[in-house]
Parts: structure tokens; C-alpha cells; sequence
């Protein structure tokens, strides 16, 4: 259920571990959108505002304690929530977000132990009544997805804070990131990453006219 002035918009956002390789496939989405006919906003988190892309920065780079890095995502969302989301779906736009809460209960949570009733908390209070209609979760195991950043070999900045970290920590993350599609089967749709990239690409073109056709959210 979305507030009340609603709108033919979707907020579809993306997730999965590092290497999973939905940065491969973010442009494709918003191209195959664009082409069935609807405007898109193509962002990202942490980031898509001028603040949130200096907590990004600062997020990706600098040491802080876990509870830290989670108070920051959430304040770099609600930037993103005022000035960029509610806006471009109140337009009738869609959204295709590059990781969202999700991603928070997934690292700082199932990665760094913060308890995941903190982040529920964050989370209600800082999207108040904005949902989440759709979820690509882009599923791979831990080692794939190393051998596929390995294999990528780093840009000039070198991984970043989360990239370096271990094979048990990028367990954990997918498994939080499982646990919660199981808990939302209507949200979530779990996309097996490690397939040949057309066949990733035909399943989230059919996943994307299943979204089309929903009803609107009212
Ligand atoms: P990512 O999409 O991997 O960026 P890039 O593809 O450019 O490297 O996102 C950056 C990192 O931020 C990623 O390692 C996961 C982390 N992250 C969190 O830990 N918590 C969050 O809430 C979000 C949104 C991201």
C-alpha cells in the first residue's frame, strides 16, 4: 500500500553481494523500462544526493563502528527519500534504486551484528509510508562472486571498506539477504546471479512485465 495520491509508478530496487553483478545489469533495466514506455530514475545507495554521495565517500572508505555506518545509511536515505524517491514517483516515474534498507539489514546487520531490531526502527522511521514494490535480489555464492571481483581486478581507488572484507562476512550478508525474501515472497524476486548473462537478462524481462501488469499500487 503506497499513501494516498498514488500514481503508475514502481520503486524497484536492487541487491545482492559484491560480484554479484548487478551493476552489469543496472543500465539494461532502466533501458528495457525506458522502452516499455516509462520514465525512470536511475540511483543509487548510499549516495543520489550531494550529501548522501559524501557520507557515500565516507562510508566506503573511512573506518567507524558498525552502529555508525548504519545511523549514516540511514541518514544519507532519508536525503535520498525527500529530494530524489518520493518526488520521481510522485511524477508517476519508476525507480530503479541501486541497493536500499535491505542492503543495511544485509551488511551492518547479517555482516557486522548490529541487531536487526535497531535497523526495523531506522527503517520505520525514516521511510514512514514509502514501500518498496519490487526486489531484484541477484543470488551468488560467496566464492563466485570473490573469483568475479578477483577476475575484475580493481579500478584505481582499489576495493573499497566492504569489498575487502571475507568469504564468511559475504556469507552472512547472504544469508540475511535470503532470510528476508523468504519473509517477503510478494516483494522479493530471487534472480540465480552465477547464469549466463542473456539468461539473467530474459528472466528480469519477464519479471519486469510481471511488475508492469500488477495493478498500481493504491
Ligand atoms: P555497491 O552497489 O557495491 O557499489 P559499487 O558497485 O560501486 O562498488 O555499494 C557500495 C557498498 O555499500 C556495498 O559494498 C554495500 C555497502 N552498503 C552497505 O553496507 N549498507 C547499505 O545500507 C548500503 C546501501 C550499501
Amino acid at each position: 500500500m503506497r499513501e494516498a495520491g498514488s500514481h503508475s509508478g514502481r520503486f524497484v530496487t536492487l541487491e545482492g553481494i559484491d560480484g554479484a553483478g548487478k551493476s552489469t545489469h543496472l543500465g539494461w533495466i532502466a533501458a528495457r523500462i525506458a522502452e516499455r514506455g516509462h520514465r525512470v530514475v536511475t540511483t543509487r545507495e548510499p549516495g543520489g544526493t550531494p550529501l548522501g554521495e559524501h557520507l557515500r565517500d565516507l562510508l566506503l572508505h573511512q573506518q567507524m563502528t558498525s552502529d555508525s555506518e548504519a545511523l549514516l545509511m540511514f541518514a544519507a536515505r532519508r536525503e535520498h527519500l525527500e529530494l530524489v524517491v518520493r518526488p520521481a514517483l510522485e511524477r508517476g516515474e519508476w525507480v530503479l534504486c541501486d541497493r536500499f534498507t535491505d542492503a543495511t539489514f544485509a551488511y551492518q546487520g547479517g555482516g557486522h551484528g548490529v541487531p536487526l531490531p535497531y535497523i526495523a526502527a531506522l527503517a520505520a522511521w525514516v521511510q514512514g509510508t514509502t514501500r518498496v514494490d519490487r526486489t531484484f535480489l541477484f543470488d551468488i555464492s560467496p566464492e563466485a562472486s570473490q573469483m568475479r571481483l578477483a577476475h575484475a581486478g580493481g579500478d584505481a581507488r582499489g576495493a573499497d571498506k566492504f569489498e575487502r572484507q571475507d568469504a564468511a562476512f559475504f556469507a552472512r550478508v547472504r544469508d540475511t539477504y535470503l532470510d528476508r525474501a523468504r519473509a517477503e515472497p510478494g516483494r522479493f524476486r530471487v534472480i540465480d546471479a552465477a547464469r549466463p548473462i542473456d539468461e539473467v537478462r530474459a528472466r528480469l524481462d519477464a519479471l519486469l512485465a510481471e511488475l508492469e501488469a500488477e495493478r498500481s499500487p493504491t
